[in-house]
């Protein structure tokens, strides 16, 4: 038998899937690593931990694996997108990661609109420039670390860094290299025009690949450290949200995803790189050769229910924080959740808004409060289903991955606020199944796209919208969209009062 193995390396954990010929998955391993929170609104991790764990899940995996590693053929990624890792002459790390959602730069975001033109922007990089990216992480650097900026030789992004570590070889890849804001995202190329306007030097930018490119064999060390053989074939991988459509067979227009992780998103196939969607979602490269796809993010979605439980639920798991949610009905008992812990992007790119609970009264029990994260979360996933629908996309079947399709009750409540069926995947894996796809693609186990799907996805059930919860939610979604302008003022506010 031949295996492949999909790495997803994600903002909270490495998850590592050895997958076989049939797309069944024989052996899963994840570990978790930190975010380092210097001061508010600063996200970042060390690489070395990325490599470290990684290695760890391997050996783990390797030991468990009943057959000989010889047959494991190949290895693929994805990864948490945006992360900036800079390395030295000597491909050393010169400082911990700034990560996706470190929202320290909407002063860089400022003087990119001013160096290149918000219509320049739009229309080489498709993207508006958003404190996540990775180019205003380069211009932070660039200013307060001037020193240390001086020695970089290049950036990386945090899946290629860990890839780079296991082969030796330096690449990045399109659909994670379009989250920089430095790709020309149509002609697939880095832009020398963006770079030479906002004063970047276009030799810090790797050499891109195809998401399914070979890239080269492990390297004899880490072939050591976990057992793997050093013949297992390294390809390149992809972004976190691309291998998510990869894995979930978005793979023709009409499909669309939700994918609740740390962030949560909702995102479109696409298959042309030439619309233009004014920057209102992100419009990225897939992980499938000359395919793109839109896609509206909420920063905080899986997160903002493992901060709750972490906050007000310590040392309990999520299926018990979850226990009895059907027993709330639809709207929390009127109490109303804005998931902005971290800021936002989709529809509101504000990383200063704050969340809120609102309607709280003293009948409100702990239950009331999740159900009410869960249903905030929806509606901020669904304020980007509205916006792909006021362009025309037909949206009538979503299928939906991640923690969100972990629990029967949300996934009904998904159907039935977004107002459309929800496929839960029988083996539901998530970007790694993308990663594990790449590899199996990069391979030669199949010829295209589809034949790959067909073996790697398939549909376990379909939850169907309620019509009298639909009503109830459209009426109170319309309070939840109120609620971003009539907090934004009071987040300004008490911005001053933050001191962590
Ligand atoms: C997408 C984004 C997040 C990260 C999470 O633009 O910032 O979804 O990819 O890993």
């Amino acid at each position: 038998m031949a295996y492949v193995i999909g790495i997803d390396l994600g903002t909270g954990s490495v998850k590592a899937l050895l997958v076989d010929k049939k797309g069944q998955t024989i052996i899963e391993k994840a570990k978790e690593y930190p975010l380092i929170h210097k001061q508010s609104g600063y996200s970042e991790q060390d690489p070395h931990e990325w490599v470290q764990k990684t290695a760890d899940v391997l050996r783990e995996l390797v030991q468990d694996f009943k057959g000989n590693v010889s047959e494991i053929e190949g290895i693929s990624f994805s990864g948490q997108m945006h992360g900036l890792v800079l390395l030295n002459e000597k491909q050393e790390v010169l400082r911990d990661a700034i990560l996706w959602n470190d929202t320290r730069t909407s002063e860089q975001c400022r003087q990119i609109y001013e160096l290149a033109g918000k219509a320049t922007l739009l229309e080489i990089t498709k993207n508006p420039a958003l404190e996540g990216f990775t180019l205003p992480k380069l211009l932070w650097v660039q200013q307060h670390e001037p020193d240390l900026f001086k020695k970089a030789s290049v950036f990386l992004l945090p899946k290629d860094y860990l890839r780079y570590r296991m082969t030796g070889k330096i690449n990045s890849e399109y659909s994670d290299a379009a989250g920089t804001l430095l790709l020309d995202v149509a002609n697939k190329q880095w832009s020398e025009e963006i770079c030479r306007l906002t004063g970047i030097d276009k030799n810090l930018c790797p050499p891109l690949v195809e998401s399914h490119a070979f890239v080269g064999e492990l390297t004899e060390s880490f072939a050591k450290e976990t057992g793997l053989s050093a013949k297992t074939k390294v390809f390149a991988g992809g972004a976190d949200n691309a291998c998510g459509a990869l894995g979930s067979s978005i793979l023709s227009e009409g499909k669309t995803l939700c994918s609740v992780g740390t962030s949560g998103v909702i995102l479109a196939y696409e298959k042309s790189g030439d619309r233009d969607f004014g920057g209102k979602v992100h419009y990225f490269n897939h992980a499938s050769e000359n395919a793109y796809y839109t896609m509206g993010v909420t920063l905080s979605a899986g997160h903002s229910l493992t901060w709750f439980r972490d906050t007000f639920a310590n040392g309990e798991t999520m299926d018990s924080l979850l226990e009895g949610l059907d027993n709330v009905p639809a709207g929390s008992n009127g109490l109303l959740f804005t998931p902005y812990l971290s800021g936002e992007r989709t529809p509101h790119p504000d990383s200063n808004i704050r969340g809120s609970f609102i309607g709280m009264d003293a009948s409100h029990t702990r239950i009331d409060f999740t159900r009410a994260v869960v249903e905030g979360i929806t509606f901020s996933l669904n304020e980007s289903i509205e916006i792909f629908r006021h362009n025309g996309q037909e949206i009538k079947e979503i299928i939906s991955i991640g923690g969100g399709a972990k629990n029967d009750i949300w996934l009904q409540i998904q159907a039935d606020i977004f107002n459309a069926a929800i496929i839960k995947l029988k083996s539901e894996q998530g970007p790694a199944n993308g990663a594990a796809m790449l590899a199996a693609y990069g391979c030669g186990w199949f010829t295209s796209w589809e034949e790959c799907a067909e073996v790697f996805v398939s549909y376990k059930e379909v939850y169907e919208p309620i019509p009298e919860n639909v009503e109830r939610y459209r009426q109170l979604f319309e309070a939840y969209k109120k609620i971003y302008s009539q907090t934004k003022d009071i987040s300004e506010r008490l911005m001053d009062y933050r001191q962590k």
